[in-house]
């Protein structure tokens, strides 16, 4: 296909695309190699941002383009209705490394958590509860765009237009372990946290939140959903965020870096609570077909197999190391705060914006969230020395 030139796409977007995003960042990406990213006019991008923390593999990733080329050369799509072979083995990969016993493949975060929402519902039900129909989550969390994810999402901005919303969820503040005690009541079906939380700046859970909150969904017997679809699939520098906290959920979910950007998410949970779904209790047309369950079976082979996980936990270390250094160095940097390869750098004014344009200039790709806060979310097959560009470049820019 012949590619359009920047300003054509833009005129397109602007006549013909809903105004959600407003004016995005003036560059279109037409293809891409490992942490690079090719412009429609020829330039070379550093991707520290992996599309909002999906591209797992890096762009054009050798084995995951060939197996999908493969794949689309064979069977895109049949639906649930019959078995389907990749998602099996996709469902027993994801078991068999992790906590849980069973899994529900869907397209989108958001789903995964609307699906682990209805769950913790359904087990109510079963459980002679109809009444626990309530939810609590974190001020600052964002859990997805559809109406009860919004509701989950603990930030009135993108609430105010869709008021009043379905579901009840009462928002608390992250690692106030009282006002997490306090909020349970006899309504209560589950705790939904984010360990840390993405989109709002790298927000960090402590040890001990995550733990009482475990404390009080077994007490309670209510379900402590964790939404991984940031933190999973390796980007903590562990498979999932919950076991640096060493804790089990009762149901956790996933998306983003799943399938190495082919669209595919899903929720997993224990027998216990998985038990409480029966035949046509949920279900989906698109999720878990053999293309995008392809696409995860791969990128959770490179993971465990191939060493990329290996590879995110020590580069992941080397970002912290190098992010701490340079705010030793830079005193406009307030804090560094993160895991593995999801990084937040905050600075002490409202600079952020300013500072994610110039490190664009300099073919650097970064997100920026509010005012003061840079997001550093880059492929996990990332180098160290492409951390030092990173590094490098916002001190020539601070
Ligand atoms: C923690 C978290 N949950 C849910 C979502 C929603 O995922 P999606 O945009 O795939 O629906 C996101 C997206 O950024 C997220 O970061």
């Amino acid at each position: 296909m012949e590619h359009l030139n920047l300003d054509q796409i833009k005129a397109l977007d602007k006549k013909y695309y809903m105004n959600t995003f407003g004016d995005r960042i003036p560059v279109c990406f037409v293809s891409g190699n490992g942490i690079d990213l090719t412009s429609t006019e020829g330039d070379i991008y550093k991707d520290f941002f992996a599309g909002i923390a999906v591209s797992a593999l890096g762009h054009n990733h050798e084995r995951l383009t060939r197996e999908l080329r493969e794949q689309v050369g064979c069977l895109l799509h049949t639906s649930s209705v019959y078995y389907v072979e990749n998602q099996a083995r996709l469902a027993e990969t994801l078991v068999e490394n992790t906590c849980a016993d069973r899994v529900f493949f869907c397209s989108t975060g958001a789903e995964a958590n609307e699906g682990a929402i209805k769950l913790a519902k359904k087990y109510q039900v079963e459980k002679g509860r109809p009444e626990r129909i309530e939810f609590i989550t974190l001020k600052n969390s964002f859990h997805g765009r559809t109406l009860a994810t919004v509701a989950a999402t603990g930030q009135p901005k993108y609430q105010a237009p869709y008021l009043p919303l379905i579901e009840k969820f009462t928002h608390i503040d992250i690692n106030d372990i009282e006002a997490l005690r306090g909020a349970v009541n006899n309504k209560t079906a589950g705790i939904i946290l984010e360990l840390i939380q993405g989109e709002s700046g790298v927000h960090p859970a402590t040890r001990e939140f995550a733990e009482e909150a475990r404390r009080i969904c077994s007490e309670n017997d209510i379900a402590l959903i964790i939404d991984e679809v940031q933190t999973g699939i390796g980007r903590c520098g562990k498979l999932f965020a919950h076991e640096l906290y060493g804790i089990k959920p009762d149901i956790f979910t996933m998306a983003k870096g799943l399938g190495g950007g082919v669209p595919i998410g899903a929720f997993c949970a224990s027998d216990k609570f998985a038990a409480a779904f029966k035949p046509g209790d949920h279900g989906t047309t698109f999720g878990g077909n053999p293309l995008s369950t392809r696409a995860g079976l791969v990128v959770m082979d490179e993971l465990i197999n191939g060493g990329v996980l290996e590879n995110a936990a020590k580069a992941g270390e080397y970002l912290g190391d190098s992010l701490n250094k340079l705010m030793s160095e830079c005193p406009r940097i307030a804090e560094v705060r993160g895991a593995g390869l999801i990084r937040g750098v905050e600075f002490k004014e409202p600079i952020a914006k300013e500072v994610g344009n110039k490190l664009f200039e300099k073919k650097i790709l970064v997100g920026v969230v509010g005012d003061r806060v840079l997001r550093i979310v880059p492929p996990l097959i990332v180098t160290n020395s492409d951390i030092d560009i990173l590094t490098e470049a916002i001190k020539e820019v601070l």
